[in-house]
């Protein structure tokens, strides 16, 4: 069996450093920053186990925090298509921080997943 994306990468830490630059670039965000609590640790935290899971790693998302759901956890926000794109330019920054990591495949594959997600959770 072909290894998950998730051992290809490094695992955790990987996920870790990547959700890192995301937050870095979100919390300069004037429409973004607001959305998220003051402090971030949990939210950290809770990307950073969805993607572990999502990419074929350990399932600890799940059990801490039950069926992702995204759209409806997503639905007390308003996501613009401005709030679309500045969280894609975020996620976009972030990868781009770990791009000596990842092999061209595994970039484009994540860029187009993060991509459609994003796109999936605007609702306004
Ligand atoms: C399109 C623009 C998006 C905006 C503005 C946005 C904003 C937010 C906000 C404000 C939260 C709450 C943070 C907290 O309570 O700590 C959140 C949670 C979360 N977001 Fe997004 N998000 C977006 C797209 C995405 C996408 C594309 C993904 C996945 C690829 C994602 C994954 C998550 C996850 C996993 C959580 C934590 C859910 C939980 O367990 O509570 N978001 N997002």
């Amino acid at each position: 069996m072909e290894d998950t994306l998730y051992e290809q990468v490094g695992g955790l830490a990987f996920f870790e450093q990547l959700v890192d630059g995301f937050y870095d670039v979100v919390a300069t965000d004037e429409l973004l920053r607001p959305m998220y609590p003051e402090d971030l640790t949990e939210s950290r935290r809770h990307l950073v186990l969805f993607l572990c899971q999502y990419w074929g790693g350990p399932t600890t998302y799940m059990d801490e925090r039950g069926h992702p759901r995204l759209r409806m956890r997503h639905a007390p926000f308003r996501i613009t298509k401005k709030a679309r794109d500045g969280w894609i330019h975020a996620m976009t920054c972030a990868l781009d921080g770990v791009r000596d990591q990842l092999n061209d495949e595994q970039y484009e594959e994540m860029m187009a997943y993060f991509t459609m997600a994003a796109n999936q959770m605007r609702n306004v």
